[in-house]
């Protein structure tokens, strides 16, 4: 949530400062704010809305200067407003702050500062950093964050800049992700690499209890307490065409397009030429280790943590070993029995996720060993966890998850295939055979895709109805759930996911002619049950939307639409039958005029509890 750019260096700080925010609008986009130094002078614009509001007023008012921070919020503590945006100054507006996080003591900490006699102007819990860098101030600006940090509980990730001091720039970092971009005679900010594209590829990752002064010639971090810590720069392999829309109309279409490509190149990868093996060779866990896992726990929030629901199938099916699934927020504090023969998977795009982040430290603290899988490069949980493996699937900037959650599944089916044939589990045979058929994947996929016409049929006739309800079973159970997230995300439209079979116990009720309900019905072993079910839809006047296999004429028969997939096993179905459920999603969207890669409220990384 909420996202920094800073810069130190020759250039002008303004355009640089911009650019940046709009790679990182996806994480907040209530209001927008920037400020710069000039001739020692702390100069402000903030605006409510999106960029272009600030953008616009920046035409205006533009920042002069060669030094300056910026911010995109999502609000926590105070209303979206012009007064709340960031960044906050102190009563002298010398000092300028801009904060991802929450500051859990903060009312503590202003009333103190009200009667010192400080003047507070937004209702936000960032503003006391200001005032307390103001009161803590001699001449040293570093000194007065460092005094300052010690009273802050919470979470934050800071960029701070004083008008007295044009020639430094201090970051600092507890709970919430920020790296710092190297260039040439600059230096950058950022709360993930995506706004530094344009201009570096070698970034350092601030971990906790670190901070940072930057000048335009150099960058020194070190512990809150004062002590200097050296670190080495990770050159970062995404470009920034990657965080380009790249002539779509929208990321999210991008990023639907993409997927054939991304599980192409996962498969690819991780695949031996003969197909009898998986290769993950940035996962640090020993085999030895892997093999003697008796229970594995995955961990993850929203799509991630659908996508854990449909690893559990997969992983069962493939390893033979026992599987339960959290979301994180609840993992984490329901005292979960995990030994050292427990694998943790925590997965997240974003690497990011405050409540994905807390049950992985959990998760360790109990002993158990963790793997993530992460699409971000570098995050915080590739660096905490004891092992990583990278979904690859490049930035993914809509808000609504798509090729994460495809990459995620493409994943998990290839670490089950790894850890089955180490639990030998599965033999060579059954290996190829799977390992052939994943091939296939990409190119289904595609076949998918560019079936759209039907789905916006659809969308054209139902963008209008008050509540769609998305049905499927085992596998596909959990791509029910995706596909009714998908919906109300992107379309404020209400959607539930429910396992077909627990229709009769609820959802029935609320089938009557105007409820579009969406079945995943793909060739499978509960395809007769899932038939029983579209039957008792159209016998209360329900609209029935299939998703089934080519050439499934019964569906079609009993179906108003029926989407069809190609031929596949069932165990690699639900990475198939989630497209339709996300172009419907998108189409819906669209027709309904929603904006659909910033879906209001929402923000692509919840870094906040
Ligand atoms: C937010 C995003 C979702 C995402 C979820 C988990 O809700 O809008 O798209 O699935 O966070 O994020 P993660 O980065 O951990 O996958």
């Amino acid at each position: 949530m909420c996202g920094i750019v800073g810069y130190i260096g020759t250039r002008e700080a303004q355009p640089i400062l911009l650019n940046g925010l709009i790679k990182l609008e996806y994480r907040g986009y209530d209001s927008a704010g920037m400020a710069t130094v000039t001739k020692g002078k702390v100069s402000v614009r903030k605006q409510q809305g999106k960029i272009a509001a600030l953008s616009n007023l920046l035409k205006k008012k533009p920042l002069r200067g060669t030094i300056g921070i910026s911010h995109s919020r999502w609000a926590t503590h105070g209303i979206p407003s012009q007064c709340n945006a960031h960044p906050h100054t102190d009563c002298s507006e010398k000092i300028a702050v801009v904060h991802n996080g929450i500051i859990e003591n903060y009312e503590d900490l202003k009333e103190g500062l009200i009667q010192e006699g400080h003047i507070f102007k937004s209702e936000t819990d960032t503003e006391v950093i200001a005032h307390l860098i103001e009161k803590f101030y001699k001449d040293d600006i570093e000194a007065a964050v460092r005094t300052t940090l010690k009273l802050l509980k919470g979470s934050f990730a800071l960029g701070v800049i004083l008008g007295n001091h044009p020639e430094q720039l201090i970051a600092a970092r507890l709970g919430s992700s920020l790296v710092i971009g190297l260039g040439e005679e600059e230096n950058f900010i950022a709360s993930d690499t995506s706004a530094l594209l344009a201009h570096t590829k070698n970034i350092l990752f601030l971990e906790d209890n670190e901070m940072a002064v930057l000048t335009k010639k150099s960058v020194a971090v070190s512990s809150f307490d004062g002590k200097a810590i050296e670190k080495k720069p990770t050159v970062i392999t995404w470009d920034a065409a990657q965080a380009e829309k790249g002539g779509y109309a929208h990321f999210m279409l991008k990023e639907m397009y993409e997927q054939p490509s991304v599980i192409e190149s996962i498969v690819h990868h991780r695949v031996s030429e003969e197909k009898s093996g998986v290769y993950f060779q940035e996962m640090k866990i020993p085999g030895k280790k892997l093999k003697c896992v008796e229970k594995i726990a995955i961990v993850a929030c929203g799509t991630a943590y659908h996508a854990g629901l449909t690893g559990k199938y997969i992983l069962e099916t493939l390893t033979g070993i026992p599987v339960e699934v959290d979301v994180s927020s609840e993992f984490r504090y329901r005292k979960p029995i995990l030994g050292k023969d427990t694998l943790v998977i925590v997965i997240s795009q974003s690497g990011e996720t405050a409540d994905t982040l807390a049950g992985m430290r959990e998760a360790k603290r109990r002993g158990a060993t963790v793997l993530s899988i992460v699409n971000a490069l570098g995050s915080t949980m590739t660096r905490e966890s004891d092992g990583v493996i990278y979904t690859h699937a490049g930035p993914e900037i809509g808000v609504a998850s798509t090729k994460a959650y495809t990459a995620q599944l493409s994943i998990l089916y290839l670490f089950g295939i790894y850890l089955g044939a180490l639990k030998n589990y599965l033999n060579i045979q059954r290996i190829k055979k799977l390992l052939t058929e994943m091939e296939g994947l990409p190119q289904q996929a595609t076949q998918i895709l560019a079936n759209h016409k039907i789905i916006q049929k659809i969308s054209k006739r139902h963008h209008d109805k008050n509540c769609f309800l998305y049905l499927g079973r085992n596998l596909n159970f959990p791509n029910a759930l995706e596909g009714a997230l998908k919906l109300k995300e992107l379309s404020y439209v209400h959607a539930e996911g429910y396992a077909a079979g627990e229709m009769k116990h609820g959802p029935i009720a609320l089938i009557d002619k105007t409820m579009p309900v969406v079945c995943i019905v793909p060739d499978s072993a509960t395809h007769d049950k899932m038939v029983s079910n579209i039957q008792e839809i159209k016998a209360r006047g329900g609209i029935v939307i299939s998703i089934a296999t080519e050439g499934d004429k019964h569906i079609s028969n009993h179906s108003d639409y029926t989407v069809y997939i190609p031929k596949v096993r069932e165990l690699f179905s639900p990475v198939l039958t989630v497209l339709p459920l996300q172009l419907l999603a998108y189409h819906i969207a669209l027709r309904n005029k929603r904006d659909v890669d910033q879906p209001r409220n929402l923000a692509k990384s919840v870094t906040v509890e």
